[in-house]
């Protein structure tokens, strides 16, 4: 079976208190920190931006997988990966040219993702392939931490698992929207191998306890 990997979203983290909450998570056993860009445009609701990246970039040695729920994301590009981002996930429906702005991200040297939203189907991510390290398939609609998981969402995953197998590209199906010790199990079944949390770490007293929890289901 393969590994999962576990990414705290820093959303549901302490916001007094970022760089504190980083470094714990990333002494708790996190393989990456999630981080959730919100313009209140896109999506409705606003977090940090690249000021607040950077700040924490410091903080922490794991890779940053930065997510980006902005429109347009182009512009932002650059920033983010000055930034210190090491991952960039972009939504599809957040530009017109979705291979191009893979292209860019690449060509700044960063790993790129592709972003499913519940009603987003499969077929937005095939043509691109080539230009994607991960696809992240929304098992909430983006905007808030807290939600409750989306087992629609469930099939989806198990179909890009297949499109990501029959590739043979390596190229990590991410989850992201209420994943917890109950709902994790059946991401990993239906192939997913890197499981976005925010309210089960961060809401949780046990950080590695409870990305132990989340990492050892299934
Ligand atoms: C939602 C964000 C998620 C969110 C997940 O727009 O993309 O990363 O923080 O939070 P939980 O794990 O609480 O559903
Ligand atoms: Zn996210």
């Amino acid at each position: 079976q393969r590994p999962v990997r576990i990414a705290p979203s820093l959303l549901a983290a302490d916001f007094a208190r970022l760089g504190e909450e980083t470094r714990a998570v990333a002494a708790a056993g996190a393989d990456w920190l999630h981080l959730d860009i919100m313009d209140g445009h896109f999506v409705p609701n606003i977090s940090f931006g690249p000021v607040v990246v950077k700040a924490l970039r410091r903080q922490a040695a794991i890779p940053f997988d930065v997510h980006l729920m902005i429109a347009p994301a182009d512009p932002y590009l650059q920033a983010f990966a000055e930034a210190g981002a090491d991952l960039i996930s972009v939504h599809p429906e957040a530009g017109p040219h979705l291979h191009r702005t893979l292209q860019t991200i690449r060509g700044l040297g960063k790993k790129s993702g592709v972003v499913l939203n519940p009603a987003t189907p499969v077929s937005a991510v095939e043509n691109v392939l080539d230009l994607c390290d991960l696809i992240l398939v929304m098992s909430v609609n983006p905007g808030f931490g807290g939600q409750s998981f989306l087992a629609s969402q469930l099939g989806k995953i198990a179909i890009l698992r297949q499109m990501i197998d029959a590739s043979g590209r390596d190229i990590a199906l991410q989850v992201d929207g209420g994943v917890t010790e109950e709902t994790a199990p059946r991401c990993i079944q239906a192939g997913a191998d890197v499981l976005v949390a925010g309210t089960a770490v961060f809401g949780a007293p046990d950080y590695a306890g409870a990305i132990g929890a989340l990492r050892g289901a299934g």
